[in-house]
């Protein structure tokens, strides 16, 4: 707990941060989109820390429906243990990239199930679920039902066949009473959607009637899901189970975590997401009488040399191969560095290659071995005496803390390339630094030994303040820069790092 703020007569409460990740489906193993949503969540959430908050890190699978019975039946087995095996695909892989989340929650515990059946109860009763029944075409081999528009020739476009008209009764969500609800919300709560062009886009779909939603699957169609509270004959379908988990990981509605971090949420998905989370989340927690989440953030989607990501492609990229090969730290520092935030980006084993000897191995491992071999060459390797009232001209403390500046407001804005950025142009900055004012000369001369010591002492510093910076990023290279400097890692907090 940080001390109160006794000034002004109230007690601070200590900055809170609740992040989350989607949680992923099961039904495929983890690849580079999962990778980067979660590890651009694990960047923000280290960033937060550094900030001063205490957070709190969700990820998690998605582990009910159909699309999951059937790639079980793929492999004979029984989607129990199907998605016990790929559930833990993703649950080892996240400590391999260095992402360090306080939870991961999976749909299927009991914990969970319970949550998802209150929040059920709660909306029921009071009325805003009802039942229906309607005509649609269905086809048998995908287990779906189909638009008209969908269909290629009449026929299911993966089975070949005409769909046959069949008659269902479900459970509908209304959500069309609370549209203008969410529209004023959305309005009133600037950056409840981030970035701007996401939120544009959710409001010109509330501009069109909100249809109500299909919450329900009979069970003579699919038992592997949370069966309904007023209804044994249904399973609950997706969205309900899903966006669920939110709230059930921090133990609604009375677990302390809840209390304590639900106020600060902020959900991280790709743009396939957004109308679940932008619209359907904010209306269920509305329709249960929950504060709504404080925002969204969304972010595009990775290409891989050029096109979608595709198994017919073979171009599904797979973050161990390419961490195995190039290392983790570097595979972050690509990934938040070459995408902006809410635009596609393209990955490319060429470009990933000429960033890693660019920006890494140039530019800032150069700038550090330099550095480090002039001050064991010269000074044996002690820290010496920065002179700063004599040789104000050789500072660059000036240039660090704007450095510091721009990297804090491009973070906390979520602009993670634009934090980098201002990192990588103060790294620049210090290699033209060496090139003007030759160390190597100053050292043939005994009278210009303190001028020596002022450019040493001034790069060391300088390199101590990249060191912090990389740390939400790169936390390895981070790590290992501080120790060779000889430098504690500071607890939290830019004020101790500055110190
Ligand atoms: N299970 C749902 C989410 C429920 S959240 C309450 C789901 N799962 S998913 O496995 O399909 O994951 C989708 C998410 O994976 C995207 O929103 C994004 O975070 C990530 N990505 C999947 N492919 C991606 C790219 N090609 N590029 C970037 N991220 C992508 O939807």
């Amino acid at each position: 707990m940080r001390p109160g703020n006794h000034h002004t007569g109230f007690i601070m409460e200590p900055k809170t941060q609740f992040f989350s990740t989607p949680i992923y489906y099961v039904n495929a193993k983890p690849h580079l989109g999962h990778a980067y949503t979660t590890i651009a969540t694990d960047v923000a959430t280290r960033f937060k820390q550094m900030d001063g908050y205490d957070t709190y890190f969700l990820t998690g699978t998605d582990e009910h429906g159909d699309k999951i019975v059937q790639a079980a039946e793929k492999q004979s087995q029984s989607p129990a243990q199907y998605v016990e095996k790929i559930s833990r695909l993703f649950q080892d892989l996240w400590p391999r990239l260095h992402i360090e989340n306080d939870q991961f929650i999976r749909t299927t515990q009991s914990g969970h199930i319970q949550v998802v059946e209150h929040l059920l109860s709660k909306i029921h009763a009071r009325g805003d679920i009802y039942f229906s029944s309607y005509e649609g075409l269905y086809c048998y081999g995908c287990e779906r039902f189909y638009q008209e528009r969908e269909l290629v020739d009449g026929k299911c476009p993966d089975h070949g066949t005409a769909p046959s008209s069949i008659k269902e009764s479900n459970y509908f969500f209304k959500m069309s009473q609370y549209q203008d609800w969410l529209i004023d919300h959305i309005k009133t709560h600037p950056g409840f959607i981030h970035p701007k062009q996401y939120e544009t886009e959710i409001l010109s779909f509330l501009k069109e009637p909100l249809e109500d939603l299909c919450i329900s699957r009979p069970k003579s169609r699919l038992t592997w899901g949370i069966t309904l509270p007023f209804d044994d004959n249904y399973v609950t379908y997706v969205w309900f189970d899903a966006l669920t988990n939110y709230i059930s990981a921090l133990g609604y509605p009375d677990g302390p975590l809840f209390k304590k971090f639900w106020p600060s949420a902020r959900h991280f998905v790709a743009k396939d997401i957004i109308k679940p989370h932008g619209i359907y989340w904010p209306i269920m927690l509305k329709a249960a009488g929950l504060d709504i989440y404080n925002g969204l953030n969304v972010h595009g989607f990775w290409n891989v040399s050029g096109s979608k990501m595709s198994k017919s492609i073979g171009n599904v990229t797979d973050p161990v191969q390419v961490t195995g090969q190039y290392g983790v730290d570097a595979f972050r520092y690509f990934l938040m560095r070459e995408m902006v935030f809410g635009l596609d980006a393209n990955f490319t084993e060429d470009v990933l290659v000429s960033r890693i000897n660019a920006d890494l191995a140039n530019d800032l491992g150069n700038l550090f071995s330099r550095v480090l071999s002039m001050n064991l060459k010269y000074f044996k390797g002690q820290v010496p005496a920065l002179h700063s009232d004599i040789f104000s001209d050789l500072s660059l403390a000036p240039e660090a803390d704007a450095t510091i500046r721009h990297f804090r407001a491009a973070m906390a804005g979520y602009a993670f390339h634009k934090g980098l950025e201002a990192v990588w142009q103060f790294i620049s900055r210090m290699n033209k630094y060496i090139d003007t004012h030759e160390p190597w000369g100053l050292a043939k001369d005994p009278k210009t030994r303190p001028r020596l010591e002022a450019v040493i002492r001034n790069l060391l510093e300088g390199l101590r303040t990249v060191a912090a910076l990389i740390y939400p990023v790169m936390p390895e290279t981070s790590r290992k820069m501080l120790q060779e400097l000889t430098i504690p890692q500071p607890e939290s907090g830019f004020s101790d790092w500055n110190k």
